[in-house]
């Protein structure tokens, strides 16, 4: 019979600002299980979650652990409680050492001095125990994300974690990191561990979770044994209808080349070189996907391009213009779209409104104008129509931005970038951290621009985004690009895999093909 470990009864919870992120959920798991959270972004897993680990009051509801109703005070209390938590975004301080890390807060020491080894002898011995393969002595800055993971996850387990949330682990992870977690979390699993796991990707839910509760709009609207339901099952639970993941595309038709970057260095302030004398080129009518590990260069190469970023060598043209000492609006008015990874800072000003953030890029063209004013009627029209072909939720284009849900911020995003007839986007993570309705949308308008002749940079972490929507691909490893595949469509996630983790790389004469003239 299984045991239920954990209860959350009927939690309501709001947000000061009055809005509502969990409406009377029940979450129930049972000790020893995996158990997934699942819903589209914005349902309120990670509200739910920060509840249960005490960083998150809450208004209604109750919840029960090993059968005693208990209230949290923030997390160490819940770590004293034996429920740990791996955030979505780390926690750890980059500048020490594993160890040190591990132990932070409840350092060893020997004659009131911190015990250093102590602090590796616990890392390591709690490594073993777990089967977690990490260097205590390593400076966890030094780590690849796969590794600070894993540090944040033996933090919990010393500090006696019996159930341990994880937030989204594999957002950031390789197949072949994400492959080792999931060997390590069975192993945790048998040791009688129990874990919540929260992850968009339905394979990985089959593949690892035992059992799983779905969100929708703050509210549970169902749960499963695994083995139950299908992938289809599930999806169309979290969104109420059955989602399409696969875009539906012809084979591209490239034209002319459009972007050509030959021999672009970029160094950092440290002096290390970021991205290594790259050469490639995107043409009018195809989608490159580049791939890769995040920090291997790929940001670095999109902020150069759109001129947020200089360069110490090499050259950027498009359509036959040099950019080099362009304006960012310079390079806006030669068509060059950028749809940035980081959409708050850059993609949208988030206390203006979707009518501002639409405008921010063409307020001062003779269209949008009547002699010295606005022409406002014009500019209403042109933001309802954007509203409405791009599906963005929100009562109206006065609307804050800040008020939306993270797929409708990055749709408000896109409906500027893709609105303005472009020769060439930029696509950096289009569509990360986005529920599936907005992806599918998204990626599909990608798609569609390719069909009218736009040159589509796609960079991409997610592995089934760059194959699923790439016409031909590079992958990016160490600021080098490691592999040049003429046809995604032949290509799988493991041999991706390889490249972007440096295991394989190709000729310089297989890699110099994607440098088209
Ligand atoms: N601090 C906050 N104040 C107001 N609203 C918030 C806050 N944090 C999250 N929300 C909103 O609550 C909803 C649920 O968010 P979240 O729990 O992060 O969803 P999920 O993890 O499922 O993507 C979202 O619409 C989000 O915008
Ligand atoms: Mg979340």
């Amino acid at each position: 019979m299984p045991e239920e470990i954990l209860l959350m009864d009927k939690i309501t919870k709001v947000y000061p600002n009055g809005f509502v992120a969990n409406k009377d959920v029940t979450f129930s798991i049972n000790k020893g299980e995996i158990h997934a959270l699942m819903g589209e972004n914005g349902a309120g897993k990670s509200t739910l979650m920060k509840i249960l680990f005490g960083i998150e009051p809450f208004e209604e509801g109750r919840i029960v652990l090993k059968g005693k109703e208990v209230r949290f005070n923030g997390p160490l209390d819940a770590i004293a409680n034996g429920v740990g938590m791996v955030h979505q975004h780390f926690m750890l301080v980059p500048s020490l050492t594993v160890a040190e890390n591990v132990v932070l807060g409840m350092e060893p020491k020997k004659g009131g001095m911190f015990d250093f080894e102590e602090a590796v002898r616990l890392t390591e011995e709690a490594c073993n125990k777990y089967n977690l393969k990490v260097d205590a002595r390593a400076k966890v800055e030094d780590l690849p994300v796969g590794f600070k993971q894993k540090v944040e996850i033996v933090k919990a387990l010393v500090r006696g974690a019996e159930i341990l949330i994880l937030d989204e682990p594999t957002a950031v992870l390789t197949p072949q990191e994400t492959a080792e977690l999931f060997v390590e979390l069975k192993h945790l699993k048998e040791q009688g561990h129990t874990i919540v796991f929260i992850s968009h990707k339905l394979h990985e839910i089959k593949e690892l979770c035992d059992r799983i509760t779905i969100l929708r709009l703050g509210k549970s609207v169902g749960k499963a044994n695994i083995a139950d339901v299908t992938e289809a099952d599930i999806s169309r639970m979290m969104v109420g209808r059955d989602v399409v993941l696969k875009v539906e595309k012809t084979p591209a038709k490239p034209q002319e080349t459009v972007l050509k970057v030959r021999d672009l260095r970029i160094v950092a302030d440290t002096g290390k070189p970021i991205v290594n004398d790259i050469s490639f080129s995107v043409r009018k009518g195809e989608i490159l996907g580049m791939a890769g590990v995040e920090g291997n260069g790929q940001s670095q190469i999109s902020e150069a391009i759109t001129g947020l970023l200089s360069y110490q060598q090499g050259s950027i043209s498009v359509n036959g213009v040099d950019l080099k000492g362009k304006k960012i609006r310079e390079i806006r008015e030669l068509g060059v779209s950028h749809v940035s990874e980081d959409r708050n800072t850059y993609g949208a000003a988030l206390v203006s409104s979707v009518k501002d953030n639409i405008l921010s890029d063409r307020y001062y063209k003779k269209e949008y104008n009547k002699g010295l004013l606005f022409d406002d009627k014009k500019i209403n029209e042109m933001t309802d129509d954007l509203i409405k072909e791009f599906l963005i939720k929100c009562d109206d284009r006065d609307d804050q931005v800040k008020m939306l849900s993270g797929g409708n911020v990055q749709k408000v995003v896109v409906a500027r970038e893709f609105s303005n007839k472009p020769a060439l986007v930029i696509a950096n993570q289009p569509t990360r951290g986005i529920d599936v309705g907005a992806t599918e949308f998204i990626r599909k308008r990608l798609v569609e621009l390719r069909d009218e002749g736009t040159a589509v940079l796609l960079i991409s972490a997610d592995l089934n985004e760059v194959l699923e929507l790439s016409d031909s691909l590079i992958v990016m490893n160490e600021g080098k690009i490691a592999a040049y595949l003429p046809d995604a469509s032949v290509i799988t996630d493991m041999i991706l895999g390889e490249y972007m983790l440096g295991v394989k790389t190709q000729t310089p004469e297989e890699i110099a093909r994607v440098a088209y003239d």
